[in-house]
């Protein structure tokens, strides 16, 4: 794994044109402040906040808080279609050709989970179909819900889940909740069991014990977050020597109050330890972030040159659950960006 230092960083007009893969992205953030306000006027729902502070947050819980109250405007299966189609045109926008996005039934407090998560895959098939970027959904268990509320949702999955189902994700405040992964154990096994990826948010209000338990007890195939194993040297080498990838997002976690300012985020020391490590947006309108914007500003704090995008977006196909026909094809585009589609140039060499 090279980082080059002191490259001049790509810029953001490279970035955008890059064919980026993100994998860790709320689909509920993809609200813009202003369909909030009208969702909330239709509802006859009062505003939490004015719309221009509705999105400022200075930590987790915060954020949780507000999230949960826009998360209870999504009140019909149309407007979920919708959300899902505008979240394909917003990714296309931003040069993302593949995303995994989570939706948590949990904060769809009107709509039970199944119409939900056909509804979202309809949105997704519809705006694929369109010309908008491929997306994939991971419904999102709540660290607070129980395991039979889960394994429900599992079973489901596997007998007639959408194929645009590719995985299953934990989400939740680990401050708030305690330790949880013990309990959806049996969850992840039958997941594992019906073909779906395993992936869970830990090491963000958890320290390094909320990782080894996502790893111990869900044995999950990716990290959500996981910036807190920086504190645990042990857990490096573990994520490194297993092939365990962090879906990281540094601005979030700024904004969250984790870390100061993107300089002292780990993702760096993280990829230094030989971790692999994708970079993600978390939430866009919802946090006002983009995933070329959270590359621009890594690539300048870590002076990356776009053979490092080019690497970190290999690393996302190489950790994705869209199976092998798919990443192959996603690393083909990869390498068209880069050398052209004659194939006159340097094929991959899993580094570049
Ligand atoms: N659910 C939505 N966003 C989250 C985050 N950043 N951390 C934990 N759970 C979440
Ligand atoms: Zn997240």
């Amino acid at each position: 794994m090279s980082i080059s230092t002191a490259a001049t960083p790509p810029g953001i007009g490279a970035i955008r044109s890059f064919p980026k893969v993100e994998l860790h992205v709320h689909l509920e953030d993809c609200l813009t402040s202003e369909r909030i306000e009208e969702l909330a006027a239709e509802a006859g729902v009062p505003m939490l906040r004015p719309a221009d502070s509705l999105f400022v947050y200075s930590s987790l819980a915060e954020f949780l808080e507000v999230f949960e109250w826009w998360c209870d405007l999504l009140r019909t299966t149309r407007i979920a279609e919708q959300l899902a189609y505008d979240a394909a045109v917003q990714a296309r926008h931003d040069g993302i050709v593949y995303a995994e996005l989570f939706c948590g039934p949990r904060y769809w407090t009107r709509l039970r989970r199944e119409p939900l998560i056909e509804a979202l895959a309809a949105g997704f098939e519809r705006a694929h179909g369109d010309g908008h970027a491929d997306l994939a959904l991971v419904p999102s268990i709540s660290r607070e819900q129980s395991a039979e509320w889960a394994m429900g949702l599992v079973e489901w999955l596997g007998a007639s889940g959408p194929a645009r189902v590719v995985g299953l994700g934990l989400d939740g405040n680990e401050a708030m909740t305690g330790r949880t992964s013990p309990k959806f154990t049996e969850v992840y096994a039958r997941a594992n069991e019906l073909g779906l990826g395993r992936t869970a948010h830990a090491g963000e209000s958890s320290g390094p014990e909320g990782v080894w338990d996502a790893l111990e007890h869900l044995h999950v195939d990716r990290v959500d977050h996981g910036v807190r194993s920086i504190e645990d040297a042990a857990l490096l080498e573990h994520l490194a020597t297993n092939g365990i990838t962090l879906n990281v997002t540094p601005s979030s976690n700024v904004i969250t109050g984790m870390y100061p300012d993107i300089d002292h985020h780990p993702v760096g020391p993280l990829i230094e330890a030989g971790v692999p490590v994708t970079i993600n947006s978390d939430a866009t309108k919802g946090m006002n972030l983009t995933l070329s914007g959270e590359f621009d500003k890594v690539s300048r704090s870590l002076g990356w040159s776009l053979a490092d995008v080019a690497a970190a977006t290999r690393r996302a196909i190489d950790a994705a659950f869209c199976g092998q026909e798919k990443a192959a094809s996603l690393h083909r585009q990869v390498d068209d960006h880069l050398y052209g589609s004659e194939g006159n140039s340097p094929r991959r060499d899993g580094n570049s």
